[in-house]
């Protein structure tokens, strides 16, 4: 049986209805259209599917949707202010296939928000959780510490 849950996502105010087992994603999928959170392991093991629930990221293939209820959800698809870090990373060139990239640069903002100079162990730390397939590692970093300097500027 489904419920309506109410919740803030790219800043706007929405509602939806959700089914006790659907996931973030699936809701994020079927009720906005929203696709740049992407299932890949289904498991928490890759990243592509992340999401910044009140500022932190979390997996949206193991978060229940019904979760998000009254939380401030941001995707990738967020375009209500200049993303620094989204810049940084078309400049850094940091993606091959791009299938990875939107939960590298949700997990980067998180990152910056807590850490505004990072350095590299930090940077590895924190992105640890995220895989690219397409081994565009140096670039990535690359691109976090360009997105540390833009939002430093
Ligand atoms: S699909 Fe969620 S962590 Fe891989
Ligand atoms: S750019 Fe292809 S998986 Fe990361």
């Amino acid at each position: 049986m489904r419920r309506e849950i109410h919740f803030r996502l790219n800043g706007q105010a929405v509602s939806a209805q959700v089914a006790p087992h659907e996931n973030l994603v699936e809701v994020l999928q079927e009720n906005f259209g929203l696709y740049g959170a992407r299932e890949s392991c289904g498991q928490g093991m890759c990243g592509c599917c992340t999401v910044l629930v009140d500022g932190r990221a979390v997996s949206g293939c193991l978060y229940l949707g019904s979760l998000v209820e009254g939380t401030e959800v941001l995707t990738v698809e967020n375009n209500a202010e200049p993303d620094a870090v989204q810049q940084a990373f078309v400049e850094a060139s940091a993606f091959q296939c791009g299938f990875c990239t939107p939960g590298f640069v949700l997990m980067t903002r998180q990152l910056l928000a807590e850490h505004p100079d990072p350095d590299d162990d930090t940077i590895k730390h924190y992105l640890s959780g995220n895989l690219c397939r397409c081994a565009a590692y140096p670039e990535i970093i690359e691109a976090v510490k360009l997105a540390a300097r833009k939002r430093r500027m």
